[in-house]
């Protein structure tokens, strides 16, 4: 499940632990730019809120997913935020735009769940233009890289709606494991919606680029 909205009450810009075991602190000044295949992967921007607002708000976009802001203002205060968690050692959101284009079509973001990034969690929304392209896979593997590597990430947790077909499909088929089922644990639209908890440990990770080494 992805959660976008700028919330007022988590607005606090709080300092990180003084012991949190994080493995590179660098990346709270500033994200750095990743280069895939296809796609970019850099910090958001203000100036980023009107494609994002375009792309990410349509209903087949944001159906199974923590409604989205609902004006170019809101996702300017959503970037704003998304900037003070960051240096605040909590949060990381990158922008995904398409090699030699500047413009952002979708967002990879991760958040700690246990202090130091022990377990975390990550999300994407993409715009559905750029759905089935490949977009994804390049910029997951990006973001896997830098969660567990430039973070040190140890368990890595995604939970996707079970209705949400590409959401269930794209986190298969980057290796990501279901665990469980969280009964009714996600409100869209009025309804309770089951939703598959999904993990990658940094030991799948591993394993999983050795066997792409040897063959
Ligand atoms: C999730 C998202 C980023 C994935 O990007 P994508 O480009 O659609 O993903 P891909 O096409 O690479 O992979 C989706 C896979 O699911 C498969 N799939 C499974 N069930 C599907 C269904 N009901 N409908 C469509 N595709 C389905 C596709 O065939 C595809 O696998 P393949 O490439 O092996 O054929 C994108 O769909 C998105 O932004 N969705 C809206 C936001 C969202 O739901 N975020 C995820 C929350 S978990």
């Amino acid at each position: 499940m992805e959660k976008m909205p700028y919330r007022i009450e988590l607005d606090t810009v709080t300092m990180p632990p003084a012991v949190a075991p994080v493995v590179s602190s660098n990346w709270q000044q500033g994200l750095p730019t990743l280069a895939g295949e296809q796609v970019v992967l850099r910090e958001l921007r203000a100036s980023d809120a009107a494609s994002l607002f375009a792309l990410l708000t349509t209903e087949e976009v944001s159906r199974f997913i923590s409604p989205p802001p609902t004006t170019v203002e809101g996702f300017e205060r959503f970037i704003a935020w998304t900037l003070r968690q960051r240096l605040a050692g909590t949060y990381a959101c990158f922008a995904v735009t398409l090699r030699g284009f500047d413009t952002a079509i979708g967002i990879f973001q991760i958040r700690e769940l246990q202090p130091g990034f022990g377990t975390a969690e990550w999300g994407f929304a993409i715009g559905s233009p750029f759905w089935g392209t490949g977009v994804f896979e390049d910029g997951a593997e990006l973001v896997l890289d830098f969660a567990f590597d430039s973070i040190g990430v140890h368990r890595l947790e995604a939970r996707a709606a079970v209705p949400n077909g590409r959401g269930n499909g794209a986190l298969q088929k980057i290796g990501a494991v279901q665990e469980c089922v969280l009964r009714k644990s996600f409100q869209r639209n009025g309804q309770y919606l089951d939703q598959v908890l999904y993990a990658i440990l940094d030991s799948d990770r591993r394993e999983a680029t050795a066997a792409v080494r040897v063959h």
